[in-house]
């Protein structure tokens, strides 16, 4: 079973990245089962319910967020209808659709969690209790998780924490992939950041001049998303017949 998990899907040039090379990709590795975080696929901020829909229709089996997925007040609308959009477990018991589920796939079945970190972050609920919560009521036989965060230390050493007892985990939110992928002493796959399928130049896919605008004046600035040539970014988790984890592959296509 190969599972490809692709990083922060980013306004319009994210979208037509994945239309353009996903088919590709999924073919070359044999890929099984598809996950993409969408937390920035509108525009860059949120999840219209057509973007929702442009991903089912490309064939993304399960889709997970973070910070900015409540930003586009559509997604109220549906996201308690659909199984396959995962919001963070612990951004607390008062928000819309659920953090983590079971999927079934070519007769394996998938467990997916979507947690979100606190360093540097809006305040949320303790990742380590939700996912110890998780994990011990899990009886899926695969088990991913997308631990959206923004400091590498918070990432690397949850990954430590649940070292066998999850296939794997890899970082969302940074849009920066990093080149760590290993598997952990216990067989846990580790990634501290997928990276961002979206524009290659751009400051984290928004317009470079906006962003420096802001930066360099303390002004407001309106951050529009950057147009150009794109970036794909990802990874491709093996698991074994007995659902052990063979080994992480990263990807980066960029135009
Ligand atoms: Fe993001
Ligand atoms: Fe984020």
């Amino acid at each position: 079973m190969k599972i490809l998990m692709i990083g922060d899907v980013y306004s319009s040039v994210g979208r037509e990245m994945l239309q353009k090379y996903l088919p590709n990709i999924v073919k070359e590795h044999h890929i099984d089962f598809v996950i993409a975080n969408v937390e920035n696929i509108s525009h860059g901020k949120g999840v219209q319910h057509k973007h929702y829909e442009f991903m089912q229709e490309l064939g993304v089996d399960v889709m997970t967020s973070g910070n900015h997925v409540f930003k586009n007040k559509g997604v109220f609308e549906y996201i308690d209808d659909v199984p396959n959009l995962l919001r963070p477990v612990n951004m607390g018991p008062y928000v819309p659709g659920v953090g983590t589920n079971v999927y079934t796939k070519n007769g394996k079945t998938i467990r997916v969690t979507n947690l979100i970190g606190r360093v540097f972050m809006d305040p949320a609920d303790n990742p380590y209790q939700a996912l110890e919560e998780i994990v011990a009521q899990n009886t899926a036989e695969i088990h991913v998780v997308d631990f959206h965060a923004e400091a590498s230390a918070e990432k690397a050493a949850i990954a430590a924490y649940f070292d066998g007892q999850i296939n794997a985990l890899v970082g969302t939110h940074t849009h920066v992939q990093t080149a760590d992928e290993t598997i952990l002493p216990k067989g846990t796959a580790f990634l501290t950041d997928l990276g961002m399928t979206g524009c290659y130049e751009s400051i984290i896919g928004a317009e470079i001049e906006a962003v420096i605008k802001k930066e360099r004046t303390g002004l407001p600035s309106r951050f529009e998303p950057a147009e150009g040539k794109g970036q794909l970014c990802g990874a491709v988790i093996e698991i074994g017949t007995n659902n052990q984890t063979l080994g992480i592959e990263r990807i980066f296509l960029k135009e």
